[in-house]
């Protein structure tokens, strides 16, 4: 009598004989790989963005604004400088000084404030000199960094100082 064995992991197919173990690890490593690109992807980008938006904004040299003069005195115009967002401030005293409006703290986009006449930010309470952009108060390290300005015709030109 013929001594048979049935082995269960062994699903045959035609000629070719395929396991079930190594249909498994197939589907296994096959899914691994998936939601390691579904993963790792994203987490690409994310990392390589900073490099990306910097290398864009710096590629920007110049902005044109059309209608400044009908931004009243006192007050300001947020712009996007490249990436990053920009102000443009009239002055009581029809001076113009445009500023890059991100937080040499963390980050944070600062916004002028007419009644202090101040650049604020409001996540840490960070203070700048509105005309320098220097640091008045709060947590912040640096200045902020001052751009040029011409105004003529109800244009303003803004460039890299
Ligand atoms: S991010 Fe502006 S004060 Fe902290």
């Amino acid at each position: 009598m013929s001594e048979s064995t049935f082995d269960p992991e062994v699903v045959e197919r035609g000629d070719e004989g395929i396991t079930r173990r190594g249909f498994v690890k197939v589907a296994v490593v096959g899914m691994c790989a998936g939601y390691a690109a579904a993963i790792g992807y994203p987490v690409f980008r994310y990392l390589n963005s900073p490099v990306e938006k910097a290398e864009a904004s710096s590629a920007v040299n110049e902005v044109t604004l059309k209608d400044v003069d009908k931004l009243p005195k006192n007050s300001a115009l947020m712009f996007k400088f490249g990436t990053h967002p920009a102000v443009l401030i009239r002055h009581e005293d029809d001076t113009w000084v445009a500023l890059d409006a991100v937080c040499t703290h963390l980050g944070c986009t600062v916004a002028f404030d007419p009644a202090s006449k101040q650049i604020v930010c409001a996540c840490h309470g960070g203070v700048y000199d509105a005309k320098t952009g220097g640091n008045v108060s709060g947590p912040p390290p640096k200045p902020l960094t001052v751009f040029k300005v011409a105004v003529k015709g109800g244009e303003a030109k803004v460039t890299r100082a």
